[in-house]
């Protein structure tokens, strides 16, 4: 009798789970969680205890449904090739790049991204990030990206995958800079190539709270995203002022969704600090954003629940992030109370420029030492490497020296370097990255130290200083 039953509850029980683990984006209560940036650590540097842990440490229970991994910040860098950056996980200074870019091997994070995809949970690269400022020139340059995206990330294949044969779940555009030209033409282009894989692929975006975006609004009224998650934070529109009717606008988000979005059934999420130290304005506690989030719930049909900046910060803050999930999961009623903020600061939507991202607290310590005349085995300068003070690189044919931590500060146009003058034998070291202190770097399979001299300036966009003044979620906290 049992032995006859057993095997249909088991089929069913094995069929309940899997239809309770499989990521809904219809849903109302999804939780996506942005990690990568190590955002607790590069504002509490000598905490490493709680510094962002490996993906699969995320995880380990049901909270986060959606990782955005932050961020492939590098379009079209050296040899063509994307590059990207995890902070303190995985970075071009402590881990192999392949041959002739600057793209860094992070298979190693493989298992990790399938542990997250067997739980339900997706897992998708975050495109752009606050000092990208990545620009298409044309048509074909953009569909040629979406392919290479594709290749290297998604459905297709490529000897050069940073992940190696994970196969992640999507990508997501935080455009923050530069000119937005052509981008629908990659994301048409990508959306072409993720309607003929063989499972469901996501795209998502992150505009900032003002509408509409500065940079994403053209491509999100030109191509269906199937989820948004706005920064309701560094900006007059943030949480901090969701009592004020002039500025808490996420009824202007909800009719851009039902209206305007060439998909009508896109999510709309409120996106939060996980803590007060993940963003400059808009963190609130976990029980005011429950309440704001069941009221918005309530309210608004296309909200899809709730995004936070940034993981390490949602873990280091007593696990904000399974504190607000429980408000998420736990009924629709909206609880009229008065929310309270912790932070007064009223930003206008336009006043500074970032100047730069916080990444990784610790840059990779240069083992080597160069003299103006020589320069030794200095390595060229890279855009997506932070330097210390001290810290040496070539430029333009000359021997530069870090005066302050800086990251995708171009040397010649930012006050962080100083010129040391032209370096005589430079040509033979040139277009070798920064060494790195790391003992890692000996087990690795590809060698980041080319072996054939290369072109003096390593070919990588250059943050831009003149773009339109926007508040990203990064600060500059040094
Ligand atoms: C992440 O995993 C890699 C490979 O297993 C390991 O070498 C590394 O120490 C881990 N990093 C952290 C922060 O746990
Ligand atoms: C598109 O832009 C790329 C990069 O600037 C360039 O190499 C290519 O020739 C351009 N193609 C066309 C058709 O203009
Ligand atoms: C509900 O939506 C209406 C229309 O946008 C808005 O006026 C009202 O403030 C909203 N209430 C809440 C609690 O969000």
């Amino acid at each position: 009798m049992i032995s006859s039953v057993l095997p249909i509850a088991s089929a069913l029980l094995i069929f309940g789970a899997s239809e309770a683990l499989a990521f809904t984006n219809s849903a109302t209560d999804n939780l996506a969680v942005y990690w990568g940036q190590n955002s607790y650590g590069a504002t509490h540097s000598s905490d490493t205890a709680n510094w962002q842990q490996n993906l699969s440490y995320y995880c380990q229970d049901d909270t986060i449904d959606a990782i955005p991994m932050a961020f492939l910040d590098v379009f079209f860098g050296t040899g063509g090739e994307p590059s990207l950056d995890l902070a303190n996980i995985c970075n071009v200074n402590d881990d192999a790049v392949f041959p002739g870019t600057q793209l860094p091997d992070c298979s190693f994070l493989a298992s990790d991204i399938e542990t997250c995809q067997s739980k339900g949970k997706i897992v998708t690269m975050s495109l752009g990030g606050a000092t990208g400022s990545n620009t298409f020139s044309n048509d074909s340059q953009a569909s040629a990206f979406a392919q290479t995206i594709w290749d290297l990330l998604l459905g297709g294949s490529s000897s050069t995958r940073p992940f190696g044969s994970a196969v992640l779940d999507g990508i997501d555009l935080d455009i923050e800079g530069g000119s937005t030209s052509y981008y629908t033409t990659f994301v048409s282009t990508l959306r072409s190539l993720m309607n003929s894989g063989s499972k469901t692929y996501y795209i998502t975006g992150a505009p900032q709270c003002p509408f509409p975006d500065a940079y994403l609004g053209s491509i999100i009224n030109a191509e269906g995203f199937d989820a948004i998650y706005v920064q309701f934070y560094n900006n007059y529109c943030g949480l901090q002022n969701y009592d004020d009717s002039n500025d808490w606008n996420f009824g202007t988000w909800d009719n851009w969704a039902k209206n305007t979005s060439p998909n009508p059934n896109v999510k709309v999420y409120i996106g939060a600090p996980a803590s007060s130290t993940a963003a400059g304005s808009g963190y609130v506690d976990v029980a005011t954003l429950g309440s704001i989030a069941q009221a918005t719930k309530a309210n608004y049909s296309s909200f899809g629940g709730i995004m936070l900046w940034d993981a390490s910060q949602a873990y280091a803050n007593g696990r904000f992030d399974e504190g607000i999930k429980s408000y998420l999961t736990g009924g629709t009623a909206a609880p009229t109370s008065t929310v309270s903020s912790t932070s007064t600061t009223t930003t206008a939507p336009t006043s500074t420029t970032p100047t730069s991202t916080s990444t990784t607290p610790t840059s990779a310590t240069s083992t080597t030492t160069a003299s103006t005349g020589s320069c030794g085995s200095v390595a060229a300068w890279v855009a997506n490497v932070a330097y210390t003070s001290g810290d040496q690189v070539l430029y333009d044919g000359d021997l530069w020296t870090a005066n302050q931590w800086n990251y995708a500060e171009t040397p010649g146009e930012s006050g962080a370097w100083d010129d040391d003058g032209p370096c005589a034998s430079v040509a033979a070291k040139a277009g070798s990255v920064k060494a790195a202190a790391y003992s890692m770097l000996t087990t690795t399979a590809f060698s980041r130290t080319k072996s054939t001299p290369e072109p003096m300036k390593v070919v990588v966009p250059v943050v831009q200083t003149n773009v339109p003044a926007k508040h990203s979620r990064f600060f500059k906290f040094d």
